[in-house]
């Protein structure tokens, strides 16, 4: 037994370093050398392979424009407050209720302010009324930032904070603000004058994309009472100059076109489910609603 044994560790030891043989691990200098620059070389060209590949998949990336989007697909609405769930429910007479969504509002204006729209060289008026696109050139030819269009915060009435800090809430007249998430080179086009007599709107414009708020369930309809829109030049929609989109490269400062709506005579004490639409024409000149749900509980 001894014996055997440390005649294996001879071998092992043998195995290891061969000083007949001048083997390392049963191979001698000249082969592991051949062993190793045949991997090096291997690996280096899979390497190469890879970064090559990488490379050419993004000299077809273009900065400016995404390569591949769905053009289809249209974007949403989005309301604003939001704070985790879309529900918003608040008692009038209890501040604390309703103190995170008015935050969550003054927060979001904060960009809507005055203040924040005096650089020139970004910022340009684009009328006070609803107009046609504004296209500021090819998509990619840049570098060079394209201008914005400015939107006072003057035109949510009286849910732009202006003359009420508390927009509504504390009334029980609670004010949601709705925008359309912003798709670059989106164009939206509006319904015709004749397809919107269903729609009961105030007033029409060619250059607006209307939206309406009602109640989801029929017995939501009476509950949520009048709805007041604030928007730009009175209209109850997004204005079409601030569209096409050009990016977060050409247009860092964007600012969406809001539009602000007011629940001046909601039914109290109860839950009540409310739906956003926007009305979009899409090429197949179909009336495209684009919704968005929001619940209310007024208590
Ligand atoms: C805005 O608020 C004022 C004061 O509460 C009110 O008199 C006026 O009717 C409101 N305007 C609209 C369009 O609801
Ligand atoms: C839209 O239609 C209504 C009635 O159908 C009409 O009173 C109004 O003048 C029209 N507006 C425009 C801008 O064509
Ligand atoms: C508010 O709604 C109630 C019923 O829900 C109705 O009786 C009342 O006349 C409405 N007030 C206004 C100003 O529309």
């Amino acid at each position: 037994m001894a014996r055997g044994k440390a005649k294996e560790e001879g071998g092992w030891k043998k195995f290891i370093w061969n000083s007949e043989k001048k083997e390392f691990l049963g191979r001698t200098g000249g082969s592991w050398f051949k062993i190793l620059l045949f991997y090096v070389i291997f690996y280096g060209c899979l390497a190469g392979i890879f970064i090559g590949t990488i490379q050419v998949l993004l000299l077809t990336i273009d900065e400016f424009r995404p390569t591949y989007q769905d053009r289809v697909a249209p974007p949403g609405l989005t309301q604003i407050p939001q704070i985790q769930k879309t529900e918003i429910s608040f008692r009038p007479n209890d501040p604390k209720s309703y103190e995170a969504y008015v935050l969550n509002i003054i927060r979001f204006l904060e960009k809507y302010k005055d203040s924040a729209q005096k650089d020139e060289m970004i910022f340009e008026d684009c009328g006070s009324v609803p107009s046609d696109f504004k296209d500021r050139g090819p998509y990619e030819s840049g570098p060079g930032e394209r201008k914005v269009c400015r939107f006072k915060l003057e035109w949510l009435g009286n849910c732009s904070g202006i003359n009420d800090e508390q927009f509504g809430y504390k009334d029980g007249k609670p004010c949601v603000i709705i925008k359309l998430n912003r798709v670059l080179g989106f164009k939206p086009k509006p319904p015709k004058n004749e397809s919107m007599e269903t729609l009961a709107m105030t007033k029409y414009s060619p250059y607006v994309l209307p939206v309406q708020c009602t109640g989801k369930r029929d017995e939501d309809k009476d509950k949520v009472g009048n709805v007041e829109y604030f928007g730009m030049g009175g209209y109850a929609g997004f204005p079409l100059q601030y569209y096409p989109y050009y990016g977060k490269l050409l247009q860092p400062k964007y600012l969406q076109p809001l539009l602000a709506i007011q629940f001046t005579n909601v039914t109290l004490d109860t839950e009540i489910r409310v739906e956003c639409k926007a009305y979009v024409i899409q090429d197949l000149e179909e009336i495209l609603n684009l919704k968005d749900k929001h619940d209310f509980i007024v208590v």
